[in-house]
């Protein structure tokens, strides 16, 4: 009887673990924290790109809106990407607004709207270099006990340093444009 009744709760320890084995060694609950917060940096980052896609009209940088987009795109993916890993933890991707704009806050991000170009670009590369630190942070954090999420974690770092040094080159074109006029 006590048999059957060990096993019964094994099942159901089973069940409720998913994919945490005791070889996992991270706090899930406190990872699905920390991951909520740099989905909602991921959120406000989208809003923002897509915000300063509409507002690009400028001929100087024929380019940019489409970059604008691109990154847009790219930070929606990686939202998803987070939204995924936390539910495969066990708990709920955030996804009410005021909450993502609080948490997002809590890692310096904010949506911006500079009145020119140059000043989008910059607010761009200011939300992608905290969103560096706060993943590598993270990843160093992590170190191996919990690799999957920390594959997840260096993946969205390399694009987010690839979007960092996209935006510093697009500055640069932008204040060579000024010194020539
Ligand atoms: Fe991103
Ligand atoms: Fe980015």
């Amino acid at each position: 009887m006590a048999k059957m009744k060990r096993e019964q709760q094994e099942q159901l320890r089973i069940m409720m673990m998913g994919p945490i084995t005791d070889e996992y060694r991270g706090s899930t609950a406190e990872l699905v924290k920390k991951l909520n917060l740099l989905r909602s940096t991921e959120i406000v980052a989208h809003l923002q790109y897509k915000h300063h896609a509409y507002m690009a009209v400028s001929m100087l940088l024929p380019g940019v809106k489409q970059e604008f987009l691109e990154h847009a795109a790219a930070e929606e993916r990686h939202a998803d990407m987070l939204a995924t890993r936390i539910q495969q933890l066990g708990g709920v991707p955030v996804f009410k607004p005021d909450e993502i704009a609080n948490q997002a806050g809590y890692e310096h991000v904010h949506a911006e709207e500079a009145p020119t170009l140059a000043g989008m670009i910059r607010e761009d590369l200011v939300i992608e270099r905290e969103q560096i630190k706060a993943y590598t942070a993270l990843i160093r954090e992590l170190a191996f006990d919990d690799p999957t999420t920390r594959r997840i974690l260096e993946v969205i770092l390399q694009e987010t340093e690839l979007h960092a040094s996209e935006m510093r080159d697009l500055l640069a074109q932008r204040s060579n444009q000024e010194e020539e006029r």
